[in-house]
C-alpha cells in the first residue's frame, strides 16, 4: 500500500542550501525512495519571487514522490502539519567572520519561529537546525518551544562528520564508504573536536583502526583536525559562498539516519541536547556520537576519552556556554 505523504518544512528555501536541498528531498534522498512528500518552503518577503521560481522548477522536474508544494512567506502556513522541519533560514557568514558573528541576526529568527513550530507543527515533529550558529540557534529554538520534546530538536554536525570521513578516505586512498565511526564533539565551529580514536576502516582482513592504518600521529593530531575545523572557511574562500551541496546532502543524511535508523555497528554525529554524558554540561546542544533506532537517537556511551580529547571536549563546551550567554544577551 502506498505510504501517506510526509510534510517536510525547509526554511530559507530560496537560498543556496535550499536550492540544493529541496530536489534531494523530492527525490527521496532524505526519507527513502518509497516515501511521498509534501514540501513546505518558507522564506522572507524580499525572497518571495525567487521562492516562487523554486516552486516552478519543482513542478517542472515532475518528481514522482512530490505530492504538493507550499511556498510561502507566512510562518504559520509553513509550519502547519509538518513532521520534519529543516531550519536553514538565516544569514550565512562571509569571509573572515566566525559563525557566531551572525548570532544576533539569526538567534532572533529562531526565537520567533520556535512558537510557530510549537503551535502548528505535527505532534512529534523532528527539527534539524542548519543555520549558524547552528547549536545555539537550536538551543534557543528548544528553550522558546518548551512543549517540543528535547529529543526532537537537533542541529547539523553531520557535515563535519562527513568531512572527517572524507579526509581519512583521501589520506588512506580508500573508499569513503569503508570508513566509519569518526566523531564530531561539540560545536559546529572551529572549536569542534573531530576525533578518530574509535574510527575504523573496512579492509580485506576485517575492520582496522584508523589510527593503526594512518600511523602518523602528527597528521592525526594536527592537519586532520584543523582541516575539518576550518573546512567551512576554506569553502567560503574558494567559492565566495558557504558550502551548499555538501550541507544539503548532510542534512539529508542526518534526517534519514534519525528516521530510518543507523546501520548496525555504526554511529553518526548529531548536535543533540546534552544530558551530562561524557561530563559535558547538561543543557547545551552539543555534538555527540549517536545511534538511531525507531526514530529515536541515543548517545553512544562508555567510549574511553584520553587526556588530550578531554581537553578538547571541554574547550568546545566552554565556547557553547559562552555562545548561550551571548545569545541571551542578543535577545534581551
Ligand atoms: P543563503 O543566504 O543563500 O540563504 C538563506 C535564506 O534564508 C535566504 O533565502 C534568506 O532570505 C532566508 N531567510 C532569512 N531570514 C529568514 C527567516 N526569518 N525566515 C525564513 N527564511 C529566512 O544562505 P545559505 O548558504 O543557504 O545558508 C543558510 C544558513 O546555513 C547560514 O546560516 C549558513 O551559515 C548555514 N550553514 C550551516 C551549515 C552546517 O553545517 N550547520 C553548513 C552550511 C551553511
Ligand atoms: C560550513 O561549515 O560550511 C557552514 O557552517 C558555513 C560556514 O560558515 O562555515
Amino acid at each position: 500500500m502506498a505510504k501517506e505523504p510526509v510534510r517536510v518544512l525547509v526554511t530559507g528555501a530560496a537560498g543556496q542550501i535550499g536550492y540544493a536541498l529541496v530536489p534531494m528531498i523530492a527525490r527521496g534522498v532524505m526519507l527513502g525512495p518509497d516515501q511521498p512528500v509534501i514540501l513546505h518552503m518558507l522564506d522572507i518577503p524580499p525572497a518571495a519571487e525567487a521562492l516562487n521560481g523554486v516552486k516552478m522548477e519543482l513542478v517542472d522536474a515532475a518528481f514522482p514522490l512530490l505530492k504538493g508544494v507550499v511556498a510561502t512567506t507566512d510562518v504559520v502556513e509553513a509550519c502547519t502539519g509538518v513532521s520534519i522541519a529543516v531550519m536553514v533560514g538565516g544569514f550565512p557568514r562571509k569571509e573572515g567572520m566566525e559563525r557566531k558573528d551572525v548570532m544576533s541576526k539569526n538567534v532572533a529568527i529562531y526565537k520567533s519561529q520556535a512558537s510557530a513550530l510549537e503551535s502548528y507543527a505535527a505532534a512529534n515533529c523532528k527539527v534539524l537546525v542548519v543555520a549558524n550558529p547552528a547549536n545555539t540557534n537550536a538551543l534557543i529554538l528548544k528553550e522558546f518551544a518548551p512543549s517540543i520534546s528535547e529529543k526532537n530538536i537537533t542541529c547539523l554536525t553531520r557535515l563535519d562528520h562527513n568531512r572527517a570521513l572524507g579526509q581519512v578516505s583521501e589520506r588512506l586512498n580508500v573508499p569513503v564508504s569503508d570508513v566509519k565511526n569518526v566523531i564530531i564533539w561539540g560545536n559546529h565551529s572551529s572549536t569542534q573536536y573531530p576525533d578518530v580514536n574509535h574510527a575504523t576502516v573496512k579492509t580485506p582482513a576485517g575492520e582496522k583502526p584508523v589510527r593503526e592504518l594512518v600511523a602518523n600521529d602528527e597528521w592525526l593530531h594536527g592537519e586532520f583536525i584543523t582541516t575539518v575545523q576550518q573546512r567551512g572557511a576554506a569553502i567560503i574562500k574558494a567559492r565566495k559562498l558557504s558550502s551548499a551541496l555538501s550541507a544539503a546532502s548532510s542534512a539529508c543524511d542526518h534526517i534519514r539516519d534519525w528516521v530510518l535508523g543507523t546501520p548496525e555497528g555504526t554511529w553518526v554525529s548529531m548536535g543533540v541536547y546534552s544530558d551530562g554524558s561524557y561530563n559535558v554540561p547538561a543543557g547545551l546542544i552539543y555534538s555527540f556520537p549517536v545511534t538511531c533506532c525507531n526514530g529515536v537517537w541515543t548517545i553512544v556511551q562508555g567510549l574511553p576519552i584520553d587526556h588530550l580529547s578531554r581537553k578538547k571536549l571541554d574547550l568546545t563546551a566552554e565556547e557553547l556556554t559562552e555562545e548561550k550567554a551571548l545569545a541571551y544577551s542578543c535577545l534581551s
